[in-house]
Order: structure tokens, then C-alpha cells, then sequence
């Protein structure tokens, strides 16, 4: 029999193990994400649009180049619309990306390559074409009505209330049968749901339990703050400036329609579930917020919503197009200040936005600028989340004329905005036609700049931006201070953004030099006695001194990134 201090050391012994295993890492802390836009991966059965298989058959080099978990964007049956995120059924794969059974060897393969599988859940509204909201529309008394956001004309038969649609121009379009209108912030086609009423979030639960059962490691969920509505759908302030694209139609400041408080308990409640299908899955909000103490509500009142609300703070002005040493440390510094500790992820480019290849390139030096960025999103404290292509630098390839544009919001602001196409194009494998992306016609031109990027080029060449990836991405991987350092900014250097990450037993030094001239970086003091010495880990412009290590101060050439480390007490 247990004597009762016996019982008690036991009963310590296992509260201390379970707090350490609470504060171990988990896997989406430590994992790089890259973002896969199927449409544009890989094409296996020749009709110019790439599918699951596609992806299936190039996980080994997403191993070779140090991946964790993919994020693969809508990959279900849809009209296609908005590419997939107007979905039609949330239980299967469109025809032309493949079936269900093909998701299931993705997820077998990749989990043997210890690949984990995110997919994107898009949950605050359905394709026009969806059963849910074809019941919903067929009469004001469908047992579905109040599944969506429906509202009388005003007296005089306009729409209820102001508010503009993310793709312009309103938000609000008239069934005539029912004369009604309904709700759409983003395209007509995709209404929005009713997450007011609970058969729709106990519906959207069950899309949750289908696809964790099926093998998924986690969701990015989509939009997700723009979930709920004012009841009163009070109109929204007009600002004075234009909107991107317009000459005419204003910005609003999204008051009554975009983050609001019931959104948060509803992560609160998603997570709950979430949670107990797989406590191992991650959720990823995606929510463009202007600024962080919004983005922190995300996390849920203790820590208890989604896991990583998206941080696009590196990707709204003004980091979004200036590379500055300034503006990228008072970036960082905001974040780490709002998030106390918290874990975030960090993104340069995605399929919303132009590839910042160019968007932060000079023109002369991009490859060099890359690598420098490169370094940056892959050693920030946080999880860093690429996007296909940009380890080969692909480049935006914008549409050159109207009928050339695939994406409707390009085809509605032409000229002044030409959609999201150029972000799209299709992935560059080789020098083949049609970079060994399809054999058949690809759904967006290859860029004329696939001939000399693809991937089999820069596999060869060992200074290439794909090796210099990978590099990264394996000492990132061997790297405490990296993987789980806390940060702190170095300096105040207007040219030289640098800082520090420390873990027990590592500290590493990143220091980015963010202009075309050489400039001297003087290195911390050191925090033990005697000589010391950093090991040069990485430099995207290796010198011969840097065999030796570096101490004292450190000349950086044009763009070098840098990363030193030394073993810390
Ligand atoms: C955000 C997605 O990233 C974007 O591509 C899409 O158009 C909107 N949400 C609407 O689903």
C-alpha cells in the first residue's frame, strides 16, 4: 500500500511531468507551412488545372526542401467562382482536383514523410450553388431561410444598410422571387451564412469531425472574421479615402460588420471542438485586422481560441513595400510587444497578394533580397509560412489585358487593380513547356521567366535561392535558439535590422542588412568571460573570413544576411 507521502511524491512527480508536457512546443510551433494553391501545383491528368494528386507526387521535394505541413487552399466541389472558396459540397473534392480517395493517399503519403496536412475551411459563406443555400432561397418559409443573412428592401426599395463587398461594389444583392436581399461581403456568389443561428454552426462542426477523421492535421480557417453581423446592420462610417481600384466608390471603416465580439466566443467554441476530435490539430484564422490588440481577441480569453490567428502585419503597409531596416524593426516590436510571449506566425506572400519577390525587390538585387528576406521569415520568433514558388523567386505576372484576367475583382477595376492572377501562375518545375507544371494548356500563362527559374535549374546550382532554402530551413530545424529562442531587437541601425534569439544553452545573432552599400555591424557584448567567437551559421553572401568566426564587429555586404551563432550559458 502507498504510504501517504509516497502518494504525494507520486501525485508531484506527475504534476510535474504534466506541466512540462504543457510547455513543451507543440508540432505547428516549431513546423515551417507552405502554402499550396492546388489549382497551380502540380497537373497529373493533363487539363491545365493541378490537383491533389499533383501534390501527392511532389512531396518528396517538399521533404528535400525542409517542409512540415502544407496548407492546401479549397480543394472542394465549387463552381469556381472565387477558385474554390465558394464551396458547393464541404464533404468532397471538386472532379477536377480529384476524389476523396486522393486526398487520402496525400495524407497517407505525407504523413510517412512526416508531412502534416492543413486545409482551408471556408466557413463564414457558401457558393450560391451550395443545397444549403438553394433550399434557403426557394421561399421567405424554407426551413433553411434563416441559415443566411436575409433582409427586406427599405421602403423605398433599396439595399438594408451601406455596407460594401470586399470585391466591390455592394454587399447586398435582390432575389427577385422572393424579394429579399441577401448578404454577400465577398462575391454574389457567395452568400454569406447565418452563424447567428446554431443548426448552422452545429452543421459546420460536423465539416470539422469529417475532415479530422479523414487524417487532416488542422484548418486555416478562412475570413474568419468577417462571421458575424450587427443585428441592427447599422450602416458602417464611409471614409474618405478610395477604395483600391475605384474612382469612385469609398473605403469604409468595417464597424458593424468585421470583428465582432460573438466571434471570438464562437473560437472559443470551435476550438472546444476542435479539440476534442483531435487535440493535435491546429487552427490558423485568417483575419486582416488594422491592428494587433484585434488580433490578440483571436487567441480567446485564455488562450483558449485559435491557436494562430494569422499575423499580416509583415504584409500591410508599411512593410508590405518598403524594405526598411526601420520599419521591419518597429514591426517585429509591436508584435512581440502585443503578443507577450504568445506564439505567432510570420508571412511575406500569399495568394492575395502580389509575390514579394518583386513587391520588395529592387529590380537589381532581388535574388540577394530574397535570400535576405528569406532569412528574416525564417528566423523571426514564430511560425514562418512560405508560399509555392517563393523559394525559387517566382515572380507576379500580373494579366497584360482585361481578357486575359481569370479573377473577377480584376476583370470589375481593370486597370487600376488586375485581380490576383499574377500570384497564381503556375508552379515552375523545369525548363519544359509549361515549366513541367501540366502537358496540357495551364489555366494561367507560365511566366516567360520560368525558362531560366524552375526548380530543376536551381536544384543544380548550389548558390541558388532553392538551396540557400533549404539550407535555412535545415539550420533553422537544428536550432534551438531559432525554433524556440525568445527575441529582442539589436541596435538601432537604420540600415541594419538585427536581433537577438536565446534558448538555453544557444543564442543566435540574425543581422540583415537592408541596403545596397557595405555597412559595419558591431556584435553584442558577450555574456561569459574570456575570448569569444560566433560561428558564422549562415550567409547568403559567404566570405572566407567567415570560416574562422566573427567577433568584435562585423562588415556586411550589400543585402547579407547573417546568422552567427554561439553557445550560450
Ligand atoms: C480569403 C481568401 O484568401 C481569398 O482568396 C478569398 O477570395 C476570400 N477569403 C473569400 O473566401
Amino acid at each position: 500500500m502507498k504510504t501517504p507521502a509516497r502518494a504525494f511524491a507520486f501525485a508531484a512527480l506527475l504534476a510535474l511531468l504534466s506541466t512540462h508536457a504543457a510547455a513543451a512546443p507543440r508540432w505547428w510551433q516549431r513546423a515551417v507551412f507552405y502554402e499550396i494553391y492546388p489549382r497551380s501545383f502540380q497537373d497529373t491528368n493533363g487539363d491545365g488545372v493541378g490537383d491533389l494528386n499533383g501534390i501527392t507526387r511532389r512531396l518528396d521535394y517538399l521533404r528535400a526542401l525542409g517542409v512540415d505541413a502544407v496548407w492546401v487552399t479549397p480543394f472542394y466541389p465549387s463552381p469556381q467562382v472565387d477558385f474554390g472558396y465558394d464551396v458547393s459540397d464541404y464533404e468532397d473534392v471538386d472532379p477536377q482536383f480529384g476524389t476523396l480517395a486522393d486526398f487520402d493517399r496525400l495524407v497517407k503519403e505525407a504523413h510517412k514523410r512526416n508531412i502534416r496536412v492543413v486545409i482551408d475551411f471556408v466557413l463564414n459563406h457558401t457558393s450560391d450553388r451550395h443545397p444549403f443555400f438553394i433550399e434557403s432561397r426557394s421561399s421567405k418559409t424554407s426551413r433553411k431561410r434563416d441559415w443566411y443573412v436575409w433582409r427586406d428592401p427599405k421602403p423605398d426599395g433599396s439595399r438594408p444598410n451601406n455596407w460594401s463587398s470586399s470585391f466591390g461594389p455592394v454587399a447586398w444583392t435582390l432575389d427577385e422571387k422572393t424579394g429579399q436581399y441577401f448578404y454577400h461581403y465577398f462575391y454574389p456568389q457567395q452568400p454569406e451564412l447565418n452563424w447567428r443561428n446554431p443548426e448552422v454552426e452545429r452543421r459546420m462542426l460536423e465539416t470539422v469531425r469529417f475532415w479530422l477523421k479523414r487524417g487532416a492535421d488542422g484548418f486555416r480557417l478562412d475570413a474568419v472574421n468577417y462571421l458575424y453581423e450587427d443585428p441592427q446592420l447599422r450602416d458602417n462610417p464611409v471614409l474618405p479615402e478610395l477604395r483600391f481600384g475605384s474612382t469612385t466608390e469609398h473605403e469604409q471603416e468595417k464597424k458593424y460588420n468585421r470583428d465582432l465580439p460573438e466571434v471570438q466566443d464562437a473560437m472559443v467554441r470551435l476550438r472546444a471542438f476542435n479539440d476534442r476530435v483531435n487535440p493535435e490539430s491546429v487552427l490558423i484564422g485568417e483575419a486582416y485586422v488594422p491592428k494587433w490588440e484585434e488580433l490578440m481577441r483571436y487567441y480567446g480569453p485564455s488562450n483558449n481560441g485559435v491557436h494562430l490567428p494569422f499575423n499580416f502585419f509583415l504584409v500591410m503597409e508599411p512593410a508590405r513595400s518598403k524594405l526598411d531596416a526601420k520599419v521591419f524593426r518597429s514591426v517585429i516590436e509591436a508584435s512581440e510587444k502585443a503578443l507577450q510571449g504568445r506564439w505567432t506566425t510570420y508571412v511575406l506572400s500569399n495568394h492575395d497578394i502580389p509575390r514579394h519577390y518583386d513587391r520588395l525587390g529592387d529590380g537589381k538585387n532581388n535574388d540577394l533580397i530574397a535570400k535576405l528576406t528569406a532569412t528574416m521569415l525564417l528566423s523571426l520568433r514564430g511560425s514562418p509560412f512560405l508560399y509555392y514558388g517563393e523559394e525559387i523567386g517566382m515572380v507576379t505576372t500580373e494579366p497584360k489585358t482585361v481578357e486575359e484576367v481569370r479573377d473577377p475583382v480584376g476583370k470589375r477595376y481593370w486597370p487600376l487593380r488586375k485581380g490576383r492572377d499574377g500570384e497564381r501562375t503556375p508552379m515552375q518545375w523545369d525548363a519544359s513547356t509549361h515549366a513541367g507544371f501540366t502537358t496540357g494548356a495551364p489555366w494561367l500563362p507560365v511566366p516567360p521567366s520560368a525558362k531560366e527559374k524552375n526548380v530543376a535549374a536551381q536544384e543544380r546550382d548550389p548558390d541558388s535561392l532553392l538551396n540557400f532554402y533549404k539550407r535555412l530551413i535545415a539550420l533553422r530545424r537544428r536550432s534551438p535558439a531559432l525554433l524556440d529562442g525568445d527575441y529582442a531587437s539589436l541596435g538601432d541601425d537604420p540600415h541594419v535590422y538585427a536581433y537577438r534569439r536565446r534558448a538555453p544553452g544557444q543564442t543566435a545573432i540574425v543581422a540583415l542588412n537592408m541596403s545596397a552599400e557595405r555597412r559595419a555591424f558591431k556584435l553584442p557584448p558577450v555574456m561569459r568571460a574570456g575570448p569569444f567567437v560566433y560561428n558564422v551559421a549562415l550567409s547568403s553572401r559567404p566570405a572566407p573570413g567567415h570560416a574562422r568566426g566573427v567577433s568584435g564587429e562585423l562588415t556586411l555586404a550589400p543585402f547579407e544576411a547573417v546568422i552567427l551563432t554561439a553557445r550560450s550559458l
